[in-house]
C-alpha cells in the first residue's frame, strides 16, 4: 500500500475508533437506538464498542510494513490485543445483528459480516501460529477489509442521505455494501501480490503496475487457478494440518526455473516459527536422515513417523533466493540504489533481510527497504537424533507438532 493510501486509512480508522470510544464512555453521545442497544443488550454493546474500536485503530498500524519490519515485538503485541479486540466486537456485533435496525436483510448483513470477521481473523492467527506468515498476510487483509466496514458504512449512509434515498433502504442496503466491497479490494490486492510475485523481474513502473493490474484481473476471472497449478505456494495445504510448512518442491514452476543454476543458501542456526525451539519433538513424518541438509547426501539412517526424538539445530536451505527491489527506506544501506533487484539470501521469517546485489556484494537490509518481487524457496533441515535407534543426521520437514516447535513457555524462555 502507498504512504498516501496507509494515512488516509489510519485518519479513518482512527476518527471512527474514536466515535466508538466517545460513545462507549460518554452516554450523553449516544444516539437513540444505541441508548436502547445498551438497555436491551448491555454487555454485547460494551463488548462490541470496546473490542471493535480498539481493533480498529490496532489493525491500521499492522498493515504498515515499515513499522512491521522495524518494530516487530510491537507488532507482534498490537496483532494479539487486534485479534482479542475482533473476538470481543464480534462476538458483541453477533448478538447486536439479532435486533439490529429494520429486519432480516441487516440481521443477516451484520451477522454474515461478523461471522467473516471472526473466521478471517481466526485463520490469521493460527496460520502465524504455524509460522506461515504468507497466509497469515492474506488472511489479515480479509480480517482488516471486514474491520474497515465500520468505515465504509459510515461513509455510505451519509451519502445516502445526500442522496436522498429513503433511511429504511439505505440501511438495509449498506449492511451489505459496507463490507461485500471491501472483500473484493482485499481480494484484488491479494491477487496483485501473488501475481508480483510470479514475475521475478518485474521492475515497479507505472506501465508494469498496469500489466499486473490486467494479469490480476484475468487471474482472478479464471478464480487464480493458473497461480495455483504452476507454483504450489510453501504456504498452503500441510500447514492446514496444525504443522510447519511442507517443503516447498524445487523449480516448481518453470516459469521461474533460471537458465542457468543458481547458487543455493544455507542459512544455518534457523528455528524459522515464533517461539520455536530446538528440543525434544515428535515427529508426524518420518523419512530419511541424511549426513548434510541436502537430498543428494549420504544417508544415515531412517526415522519413523510419530518418533520421538532431541533436535539441536535447523538450516533453511533456500534454492532459488527470493529476488526484492530497493525501495526508498532510511534503513537502506550505502551501496545499493533505490530500483536495484537484488537476490534475497535469507528465509522470510528473519528479522533482517540479508541480500546480494548484482555485483555479488552481500548486506543486510530492513523489510521495509525492499519490495518482494519473488519469496525465495525455501526448505528446513532439522538435525536430530533418535534414541531409539541411536541415529543421528538431518531430516528435511514435513511436519512436527506445532505445539512441540513452539512449546508453552517457550516464548519467554526464547526471548
Ligand atoms: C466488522 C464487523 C462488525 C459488525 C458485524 C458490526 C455490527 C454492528 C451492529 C449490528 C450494530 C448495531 C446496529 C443496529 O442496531 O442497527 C453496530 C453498531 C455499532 N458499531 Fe459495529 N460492527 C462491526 C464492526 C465495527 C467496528 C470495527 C467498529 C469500530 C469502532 C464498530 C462500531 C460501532 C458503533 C460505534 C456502533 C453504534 C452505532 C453507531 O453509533 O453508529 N463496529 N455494529
Amino acid at each position: 500500500m502507498s504512504r498516501f493510501g496507509w494515512w488516509v486509512m489510519t485518519v479513518l480508522a482512527l476518527l471512527i475508533a474514536a466515535y466508538a470510544m466517545g460513545v462507549l464512555f460518554m452516554p450523553v453521545m449516544r444516539p437513540p437506538f444505541l441508548q436502547q442497544r445498551f438497555l436491551i443488550v448491555p454487555l454485547a454493546a460494551y463488548l462490541h464498542l470496546g473490542g471493535s474500536g480498539i481493533a480498529l485503530a490496532m489493525g491500521a498500524f499492522q498493515h504498515n510494513s515499515r513499522l512491521r519490519s522495524r518494530r516487530i515485538d510491537l507488532h507482534r503485541w498490537m496483532g494479539r490485543t487486534y485479534v482479542v479486540g475482533v473476538l470481543l466486537g464480534g462476538v458483541g456485533a453477533l448478538a447486536l445483528a439479532t435486533i439490529s435496525q429494520y429486519g432480516l436483510p441487516t440481521h443477516v448483513g451484520f451477522g454474515l459480516l461478523a461471522t467473516l470477521w471472526l473466521f478471517s481473523t481466526g485463520m490469521a492467527y493460527r496460520y502465524i501460529r504455524t509460522g506461515n506468515q504468507a497466509m497469515h498476510r492474506r488472511w489479515m487483509i480479509r480480517s482488516y477489509a471486514l474491520t474497515f466496514a465500520a468505515v465504509t458504512l459510515r461513509i455510505y449512509l451519509p451519502l445516502s442521505q445526500v442522496a436522498g434515498i429513503p433511511f429504511e433502504p439505505a440501511y438495509q442496503t449498506i449492511s451489505w455494501l459496507c463490507w461485500v466491497p471491501n472483500l473484493v479490494v482485499a481480494e484484488w490486492v491479494i491477487l496483485r501480490q501473488r501475481v508480483e510475485a510470479l514475475l521475478p523481474q518485474l521492475r515497479p513502473t507505472a506501465v508494469s503496475c498496469l500489466l499486473v493490474s490486467l494479469l490480476g484481473a484475468a487471474l482472478a476471472a479464471c478464480g487464480g487457478q493458473t497461480a495455483q497449478k504452476s507454483q504450489p505456494p510453501a504456504d498452503t495445504e500441510t500447514v492446514d494440518s496444525g504443522a510447519p510448512p511442507a517443503a516447498p518442491p524445487l523449480a516448481a514452476n518453470p516459469a521461474q526455473e533460471p537458465e542457468t543454476p543458481v547458487a543455493e543458501y544455507v542459512v544455518r542456526g534457523v528455528c524459522p516459527y515464533e517461539c520455536c525451539k530446538y528440543g525434544n519433538w515428535t515427529l508426524l513424518d518420518g523419512g530419511v536422515l541424511r549426513s548434510e541438509p541436502n537430498p543428494d547426501a549420504d544417508s544415515v539412517g531412517q526415522v519413523a513417523s510419530g518418533a520421538a526424538v532431541q533436535t539441536d539445530e535447523g538450516a533453511m536451505v533456500l534454492h532459488p533466493p527470493g529476488i526484492a527491489v530497493v525501495v526508498p527506506d532510511t534503513s537502506k544501506p550505502a551501496g545499493l540504489a533505490v530500483g536495484d533487484t537484488v537476490d534475497v539470501i535469507t528465509y522470510t521469517g528473519a528479522k533482517v533481510a540479508r541480500v546480494r546485489s548484482q555485483g555479488g556484494q552481500e548486506s543486510d537490509v530492513g523489510w521495509g527497504a525492499l519490495r518482494m518481487m519473488r519469496e525465495p524457496l525455501q526448505r528446513w533441515w532439522v538435525h536430530m537424533t533418535d534414541p531409539a535407534t541411536g541415529q543421528t543426521g538431518w531430516l528435511q520437514m514435513g511436519g512436527v507438532r506445532s505445539q512441540t516447535v513452539g512449546a508453552p513457555g517457550s516464548c519467554s524462555k526464547n526471548k
